[in-house]
């Protein structure tokens, strides 16, 4: 399943895995939710499967606004029905994954949703201080949308101070693929960073890339090179 991003695709060696559970980890405004919706929107545009977008905070109008600046018209998507978006609350998502008859599961069938984006999978956490509870209800959430069989793409935020506890429950385990977004300061410049931390079945690339958004969307560019520590947000020049 292409991700429609340039430059991402031959990172996962082509596109996702149909019917996988994909975590997006990133920082505020790193553009998680604008690499959902291109997700859905190149779906939909190119390739005529369904997407359903389901969030937990309704969205601002000013999505609509960014999204248009990226080229992507999302109303004209939802009123030719290849793209739906469903506001729920955590606990209502989750129980309706596990009843047929629930809404969600009519709108799949009904719409033939083949791609989901989750925003945000962090709502989750609210849920329950219990690290052991909070595993079974990643693992439900994950099942249940393998049980789909749609490609989801989860979104987690995840800020300075959550990045050591950011596996609470052990998500990390259960999702089939880990993309990581991430903010590096570089000469007094922020630039994005993205990686690829888990890819179940695949040989995906190991290297740091810079991204980009503008019109289209992402664009990934070229490998940080020469330089160390990226990850942990102290980056500094390698020694030759
Ligand atoms: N037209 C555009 N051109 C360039 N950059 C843009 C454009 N529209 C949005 N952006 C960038 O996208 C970022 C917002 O992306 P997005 O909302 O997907 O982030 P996010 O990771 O979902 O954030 P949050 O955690 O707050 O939900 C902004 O920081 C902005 O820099
Ligand atoms: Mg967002």
């Amino acid at each position: 399943m292409t991700s429609g991003i340039k430059g991402f695709d031959e990172m996962i060696g082509g596109g996702f895995w149909p019917g996988s559970v994909v975590l997006v980890r990133g920082a505020p405004g790193t553009g998680k939710t604008l690499m959902g919706l291109q997700f859905l929107v190149h779906g939909a545009m190119k390739h005529n499967e369904p997407g359903l977008l389901i969030s937990f905070e309704e969205f601002p109008d000013s999505l609509y606004r960014d999204a248009e600046a990226l080229g992507w018209n999302l109303k004209e998507l939802e009123s030719s029905g290849k793209l739906h978006q469903m506001f729920t609350s955590p606990k209502v998502f989750l129980a309706s994954l596990q009843s047929p008859e629930a809404r969600l599961n009519q709108l799949i069938l009904d719409a033939n949703i083949r791609r989901l984006v989750l925003d945000s999978i962090t709502h989750f956490d609210r849920l329950t201080d219990d690290v052991q509870e909070l595993r079974r209800i990643y693992a439900s959430v994950a099942n249940g949308l393998r049980r789909e069989g749609v490609t989801a793409m989860l979104l987690g935020e995840e800020g300075r101070a959550e990045y050591r506890r950011a596996d609470k429950g052990g998500l990390s385990f259960i999702v089939d693929t880990i993309v990581l977004l991430r903010y590096v300061e570089i000469e007094s410049a922020m630039q994005r960073a993205i990686v690829v931390l888990k890819m179940r079945g695949s040989d995906h690339a190991k290297e740091i890339r810079r991204y980009d958004i503008g019109p289209g969307g992402l664009t990934v560019l070229d490998v940080f090179e020469g330089r160390e520590g990226l990850l942990s947000g102290i980056p500094y020049r390698a020694l030759p």
